[in-house]
């Protein structure tokens, strides 16, 4: 069923302000359940982890629900699904475990696709392990990263693959299912970065064929949590370091300190959010997310081609990632989010982001952390470009005021 963007934007006080956020890709707004979820958790009471009274029992039980939604949100096992404060954080922590069996002459391979967050943790440790880095590269000007490249790529050495499932600023979508499979055949690991893909779709994690998944709750209006999906019998094999009281279970002995409990009472009301974006879907909270996530794609996917189609049409403007504006392949709305990126002749993307405030678009400009690929593109030394997100909570009139601001600039 279509997704009732009137009813959903209702649920959220700040879009109230006027605003049109198109900066979703950099984190999401929250809804009012998500506020009243995290409200409620610190005014019922919470305590640390483990003890004998109620508020102890709350923080565990707001724990461990925490993880069957993250589970359920991209098909997990909630026994597998680490919880930390962020991605980039989180990704640091699982280099510096696997890295402790690389030897120097092992290999791990990452894109120039990738946000940075999936590149240097890995780089780095790779340079500490006297591993070698090879690099899987973005095919110009179609913004595509081929999975025939990972033939060449992979040896008996390689020991992991880390590879995004979408692009954070021109919104590719790998095929990561064939990555991985390579990957695998070949003896490795993956490690894939979902932060930009979950919000944009259904996630099915097993169906990806990744070892490792990551993803933030910000990113899909929940609060500034981020979390790593993988099989509790792969997280057994490797060992953290860790401090000597805290626990040696996992998923917990990958997350270190007293967790945001009360943030992750709002990530699970964030996945029941998610959950009824399709009003019509039935089922188990797993069912209702996938069918809520497709209509949430197909909202997104129908502004995006007027996003796009409104780009293109403009003397002056530039866009980046071409993979779907060849209207002659349908599905090309699965291979690439609802991101544009976009420069306009004559103007720097600081520029363009400031004309686009006055006329209250929130847009981000600059590289966005997608270091390598803007680097590849040319672009950065010039500020890169702007980039304007859709996610399921924007509207028309969120892109047409976008579109009407561009036109003043770029004729
Ligand atoms: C694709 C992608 N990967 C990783 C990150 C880093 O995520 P976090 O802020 O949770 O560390 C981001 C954040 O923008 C992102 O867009």
């Amino acid at each position: 069923m279509a997704l009732d963007v009137s009813a959903v934007r209702a649920g959220y006080p700040a879009l109230a302000d006027g605003y049109a956020y198109l900066d979703g890709a950099a984190g999401t707004q929250v809804p009012g359940c998500v506020i009243d979820a995290i409200s409620a958790a610190y005014r019922s009471g919470l305590g640390n982890a483990g003890g004998a009274f109620p508020a102890s029992k709350r923080s565990d039980a707001i724990t461990a629900e925490c993880r069957r939604a993250v589970a359920d949100l991209v098909g997990g096992t909630a026994d597998g699904v680490i919880l930390g404060p962020n991605m980039t954080t989180l990704t640091y922590r699982l280099a510096a475990a696997l890295a402790k069996s690389w030897q120097p002459g092992d290999e791990v391979i990452v894109s120039r696709l990738d946000h940075d967050a999936n590149v240097r943790p890995w780089v780095q440790a790779a340079q500490r392990a006297g591993a070698t880095v090879r690099w899987a590269e973005v095919d110009l000007p179609s913004g595509e990263l081929g999975a025939g490249q990972y033939d060449a790529l992979l040896t008996g050495r390689t020991r992991l693959v880390a590879v995004t499932a979408a692009s954070n600023v021109i919104g590719t979508r790998p095929d990561v299912a064939a990555i991985t499979a390579k990957a695998r055949a070949a003896g490795a690991l993956s490690y894939v970065d979902g932060v930009h893909a979950t919000p944009h779709g259904p996630t099915d994690v097993a169906a990806l064929g990744a070892d490792f998944y990551t993803t933030s709750a910000y990113k899909w209006s929940g609060p500034h949590i981020g979390a790593v999906v993988a099989d509790p019998a792969l997280l057994e094999t490797l060992q953290p370091d860790k401090l000597i009281p805290s626990p040696d279970t996992v998923p917990e002995r990958f997350e270190q300190g007293t967790p945001a409990y009360a943030d992750l009472a709002g990530v699970t009301a964030a996945v029941a959010h998610l959950a009824a974006l399709d009003p019509a879907a039935t089922g188990t909270r797993r069912e209702r997310v996938l069918a809520s996530m497709a209509a949430a794609q197909a909202h997104e996917q129908r502004l995006f081609a007027r996003l796009l189609d409104g780009l293109a049409a403009m003397r002056g403007v530039t866009l980046y990632g071409s993979a779907c504006l060849d209207p002659t392949t349908p599905p090309k709305a699965h291979r690439r989010t609802a991101t544009a990126y976009f420069t306009v002749e004559g103007w720097s993307p600081a520029q363009v982001a400031a004309h686009l405030a006055e006329a209250r678009v929130n847009v981000w400009n600059g590289h966005n952390y997608a270091w390598e690929l803007t680097g590849v593109l040319g672009i950065r030394a010039a500020g890169s470009a702007v980039r304007a997100g859709l996610v399921h909570y924007n509207d028309r009139s969120d892109v047409d005021r976008l579109l009407a601001s561009v036109a003043e600039l770029a004729g």
